[in-house]
Parts: C-alpha cells; sequence; structure tokens
C-alpha cells in the first residue's frame, strides 16, 4: 500500500539517501561511476538539497517501510526529480507520483509538463505520454551526460 503525501522538511535526510541510492543503483545500468558520482555526489550536501526543496513543490511516496519516491516540480511545470527506491522499483511508485503531480499541476491550471529526462528515466516517461522534443548533452561537474528533453500536454 503506497501513499502519496506533501514533503516536511524533516524528511530531508531520508530522500538525500534515497537519491544517492536510486542514482547509484537504479542508474548504473545507463552511466559509468564517474557520471554517477557526479550525479550524485556522496555524501550529499544538506544545505544544497533544503535550499532546492524550498523552491520546488516536492510529494513523498511511501510504504510501510517509510518514503519509497519522490517527486519535485517547479511552478510552471517543469519536474525537476523523480527518484524511486531501489527497493521499490517497477511497483507503480514513480506512476503514482507522476499522476498526483500532474492533478496538481493542472488544479493550478498548468497545461504543458516538462521534464530532462535521463537515459535511465526516458522510457519510464513515454509510460506515462511523454514525447521526446530532443536529445541533450549537458556537464556537471566535469561529467558529461546525455538526456532527453521531453514534454507532456496536460490534459487532466
Ligand atoms: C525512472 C524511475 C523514477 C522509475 O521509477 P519506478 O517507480 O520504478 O517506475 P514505475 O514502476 O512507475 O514504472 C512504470 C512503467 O515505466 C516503465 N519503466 C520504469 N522503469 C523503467 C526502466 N528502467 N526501463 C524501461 N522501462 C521502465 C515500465 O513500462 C514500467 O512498467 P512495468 O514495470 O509494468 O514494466 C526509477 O527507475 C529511478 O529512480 N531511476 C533512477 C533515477 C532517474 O533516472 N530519475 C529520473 C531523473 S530524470
Amino acid at each position: 500500500m503506497i501513499a502519496i503525501r506533501p514533503y516536511a522538511s524533516g524528511d530531508l535526510p531520508t530522500l538525500m539517501a534515497l537519491f544517492t541510492a536510486a542514482v547509484h543503483t537504479l542508474g548504473a545500468l545507463h552511466y559509468g561511476p564517474a557520471q554517477l558520482d557526479a550525479w550524485a555526489p556522496r555524501p550529499p550536501d544538506a544545505e544544497d538539497w533544503r535550499r532546492r526543496f524550498e523552491t520546488l513543490h516536492t510529494l513523498v511516496a511511501e510504504d510501510a517501510l517509510g518514503p519509497c519516491g519522490f517527486i519535485a516540480w517547479q511552478d510552471d511545470g517543469r519536474i525537476e526529480l523523480l527518484y524511486t527506491a531501489p527497493r521499490c522499483a517497477r511497483r507503480g511508485v514513480a506512476t503514482r507520483l507522476v499522476q498526483a503531480a500532474e492533478d496538481a499541476l493542472s488544479a493550478d491550471g498548468v497545461t504543458e509538463l516538462v521534464t530532462e529526462a535521463s537515459l535511465a528515466a526516458w522510457p519510464f516517461f513515454e509510460t506515462q505520454g511523454f514525447t521526446v522534443v530532443e536529445p541533450q548533452v549537458v556537464t556537471r561537474r566535469d561529467a558529461t551526460f546525455t538526456r532527453f528533453l521531453m514534454k507532456k500536454e496536460n490534459a487532466a
């Protein structure tokens, strides 16, 4: 049983750990060690994350063992973060989170969703009705990544 609830400041350590585990486990099929370390440095920078969550709308998915995923987006419909804990992968957690975000954005009158999807995530976003606009190559902390700009009209 998975529940969706708003982020609270006390979630910060758990979500940083969830992010780090998701990147280094689920991302490892698609990116090399240097890229994974650049994407999710260990240890994570708590102050940076705290500031980041302050600017975003964030929902947390939780099961009996605690948080198993989270999604965060900007006012304009840009999905910035979507991560599922490795122990919860392929159980529909990200699907529930994207649908909850879409509902919230629809209620706010936002009609277009945008994301920059990793190589690990673009097939998931396709299942949610997003389409690829263009591939992008970006550099983060001296590592180069391929990702895909994707969009969806939010008709909900
Ligand atoms: C991408 C991610 C969020 C998906 O989370 P999830 O909770 O496992 O996704 P769901 O269970 O809701 O998946 C729904 C469907 O999407 C597709 N899908 C999900 N992950 C997939 C993958 N790795 N490869 C191919 N298709 C995938 C499948 O069709 C899946 O349905 P199925 O399990 O019945 O086959 C998760 O793998 C993750 O955190 N990845 C690492 C971090 C990342 O890249 N985040 C996105 C940053 S842009």
